[in-house]
């Protein structure tokens, strides 16, 4: 057997070295090339198209629907309504592993919750004729009032869940000399991954087969089993590829199960398209949040309290809240400490998670105070937060696995050039420009999830990986190439990943980035099994390759098995072992226990850190601001895959461009209806809007969490973000704008400076 490899800290020039390097996609070819299949690329014989007809009320209910014309319409075989939906039960709620996004089943009654909620479905032979069909559709509502305030100030109450709470907040913030009590505000955001939501349901008069869109196959086999109301093994969900989603396909919506009943009823495939209008309703955003943050510190700028309450809205069918505080209890060192939260109910659909739900709003607002509370200290804002750094986790006592955030400050700080910051309002000129810095620290929890891998090598000279789990355009396919390679040495071409399937063993939903944190120790388990085999069959299969030989005299080095004391090519072909002794394949299962329950967890507190630093270039004549330069650094322990890790810290530096300056889902007063429903008028950052950007990251791997060290990638570099861009803002502008997103008019009508330096 080979010795063991340190997968933290691998040997330059070996196989494991390939950990942390920057590998390119292997699936990137698929994908440019076209032949990447994603969910509404399936076709099946006899498929037909699902249309939704959705309401164009907030509130009240159906008085009638007629669909007489459009059943009579060319090519239409069905439409279903409440009352001749076929029976969908409720996904089992007191399952963790069968969650959905909306939990009400389609066109259950005749109320209407939100607007664009499903009140019908058109199944017919073409997507046109469905489409058409669904225009032809009457329906006649009588509204009920409509409660879509935007002031959240119901949630203000002395009911508010307290989610962390040390010491005594009220004699902490007295004890403040000076103090920060703020009220920060982020609007309601809408998931636009450019492939929308999706499904194909084929049923086969037993197993249903949905190529769905997802972002967690095992979970959606799960859900829809329950709300089908047919037994796990007859239901099979495959997701190959995905256009991202960005926690919205988290979590199955609505569409699937009309999709699936319909397949049913019908004996047809049926395939359902959400289109970008329904997206804005029907499969979850990023709620409104509301926090008020109270912060006291000392003189000398140590904190002695730091208050943190919010609200966000949710739908009147489902209470799912937006846990903004979920990094404040642990981020800075304070003796007085409280987190509230509390839930409103809004004519809307039911809120989902989206890129570092909870957090990066929750970091919004509390980073933005702590840039607040520098200015009133008169204290640089990355001193103010050295000067704060924890010894531990306060919240719970225990230390952290690895926390590097000091670090990233410094490094980001010297790499930004932080040392020639002038805090006094728009004193930094570059050309007729006026510059604005600003800094912001970020924070996002780390942990396995229990899966299951299993690896084969195979008498054509590949080796197999496969896992339950998906890639969701992050680079998962390609890290666990890598890890395969760096166990086996078998070249990269030669190693195939097979994910995105229920008939896989149970991987991972892709949320929280912990899939590579979750599944590479357990891939390697799997792969040592399979090697070991091998290496057992080349000792003692009949003819041996090694006869007499011990499974630990031999090595296993670039697909050659040999003797540890010879050269690699002085031994036999993998698969040549494998053939002369008739076997197909050696296979070996892994497997990982889930961080949460484990005896890890309680001794540690596992999170991700890391620091941005933001420039914008201001224009004052025209009111032109942009996002120029920013430098991240982040402290994700052992990075895999060094240009996979970087594409996701830039992809979100750039969705936090958005954040802070575009993104916000408007609604008509009257209807509840979002009037900015498309990518015409829902502005999202690109190219133009792209910074320079610097990722750095700090590599100290968290062998707490797992061998490989590594706790992944993707929704901290989301984090922290939106502060450092308006900390920049009033930098430039002494524009202090509470609210996301800063507008343009915003800078137009600048308000009076609130903190003259
Ligand atoms: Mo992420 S919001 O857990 O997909």
């Amino acid at each position: 057997m080979a010795d063991d490899i340190n997968m933290a800290n691998p040997a330059p020039g070996t196989p494991a070295a390939i950990l942390g390097s920057a590998v390119p996609r292997i699936d990137g070819p698929l994908k440019t090339s076209g032949v990447a299949r994603y969910s509404a690329d399936f076709n099946l014989p006899r498929m037909v198209y699902a249309v939704p007809v959705v309401a164009t009320i907030g509130s009240g209910r159906i008085t009638s629907l007629d669909a007489t014309q459009a059943e009579g319409m060319r090519g239409v075989l069905k439409v279903y309504r409440h009352g001749n939906m076929p029976r969908l039960y409720k996904s089992n709620p007191a399952s963790r592993t069968a969650q959905v996004g909306e939990t009400r089943p389609p066109m259950d009654d005749e109320t209407i919750y939100y607007n664009g909620q499903y009140v019908a479905v058109v199944v017919a032979e073409t997507m046109d004729q469905a489409r058409a069909a669904a225009g032809a559709v009457k329906v006649r509502y009588a509204t009920t009032p409509l409660n879509i305030s935007r002031d959240l100030s119901d949630g203000f109450t002395d009911k508010m869940e307290v989610k962390s709470k040390r010491g005594d907040v009220d004699q902490g913030f007295s004890a403040g000399t000076v103090t920060v009590d703020e009220t920060y505000i982020t609007p309601i955001e809408t998931h636009n991954p450019i492939e929308m939501h999706a499904v194909v349901a084929d049923w086969d008069g037993r197993n249903f087969t949905l190529y769905e869109s997802t972002q967690g196959v095992a979970n959606a086999k799960e859900a829809m089993a329950d709300m089908l109301g047919v037994p796990q093994e007859n239901m099979r969900v495959v997701m190959q590829f995905l256009g991202s989603g960005f926690g919205g396909k988290l979590f199955p919506w609505t569409h699937t199960p009309i999709a699936a009943a319909a397949a049913r009823d019908l004996n047809r495939p049926v395939k359902l398209v959400v289109d970008r209008h329904m997206m804005f309703t029907n499969v979850g955003h990023r709620p409104r949040t509301v926090q008020r943050v109270r912060l006291a510190a000392t003189s000398a700028g140590k904190l002695t309290s730091i208050s943190h309450d919010y609200a966000s809205d949710s739908s009147l069918l489902d209470e799912k809240g937006e846990n903004c505080g979920e990094a404040t209890p642990l981020l800075w060192s304070t003796p007085n400490l409280r987190v509230r939260a509390s839930v409103v109910r809004r004519n809307l659909g039911t809120p989902t998670p989206m890129r570092g739900p909870g957090a990066v709003p929750g970091l919004y607002a509390t980073e933005s105070a702590m840039n607040e509370l520098a200015i009133k200290l008169r204290m640089d804002p990355v001193q103010l937060r050295l000067l704060n750094e924890p010894e531990l986790d306060e919240s719970t006592g225990k230390p952290f696995s690895s926390r590097h955030l000091k670090e990233c400050l410094t490094t980001g700080a010297e790499k930004f050039g932080w040392s020639r910051y002038n805090p006094e309002v728009g004193s930094m000129k570059k050309g007729d420009l006026t510059i604005g810095w600003g800094v912001a620290a970020a924070s996002w929890i780390a942990g396995r999830s229990g899966t299951d891998t299993h690896v084969s090598m195979n008498d054509d000279g590949t080796v197999r990986v496969v896992c339950g789990t998906q890639d969701i355009g992050t680079g998962t396919y390609t890290i666990f190439a890598q890890v395969v390679h760096a166990r086996t040495g078998v070249p990269m071409d030669r190693i195939k990943v097979v994910l995105g399937d229920t008939r896989l063993p149970s991987g991972p939903m892709s949320g929280g980035s912990m899939v590579t944190g979750s599944v590479l120790p357990s891939i390697d388990e799997a792969a040592r099994e399979a090697m070991g085999q091998l290496l057992k069959i080349a000792t003692s299969g009949n003819p041996a390759p090694f006869p007499g030989a011990k499974v630990d005299d031999l090595a296993l080095t670039d697909g050659y098995v040999h003797l540890k004391s010879g050269a690699p090519a002085s031994g036999v072909r993998f698969e040549k072992i494998l053939q002369d002794a008739n076997v197909r394949a050696t296979g070996g299962k892994g497997s990982t226990q889930s961080s949460f329950e484990s005896d890890a967890a309680k001794k540690f507190s596992f999170h991700s850190f890391g620091a941005h630093f933001v420039e914008v270039e201001y224009d004052p004549g025209i009111a032109r601001l942009r996002v120029s330069r920013v430098v991240s650094v982040i402290d994700v322990g052992k990075v895999i895959n060094a240009r996979a890790a970087r594409n996701q810290i830039e992809g979100a530096v750039v969705m936090g461009v958005g954040m802070a300056l575009f993104e916000e889902t408007q609604y008509d007063a009257r209807t509840a209806r979002p009037t900015n429903n498309n990518l015409a008028d829902y502005i999202i950052s690109s190219n133009p809007d792209t910074p320079e950007m610097d990722v750095v990251f700090l590599d100290y791997p968290d062998t707490n969490l797992s061998s490989f060290g590594a706790r992944g990638v993707g929704e901290i570099g989301l984090a922290g973000v939106a502060p450092a861009i308006t900390a920049a803002i009033y930098q430039a502008t002494g524009v202090r704008k509470r609210e996301l997103p800063v507008r343009i008019e915003d800078l137009l009508h600048p308000a009076p400076a609130l903190h003259s330096i």
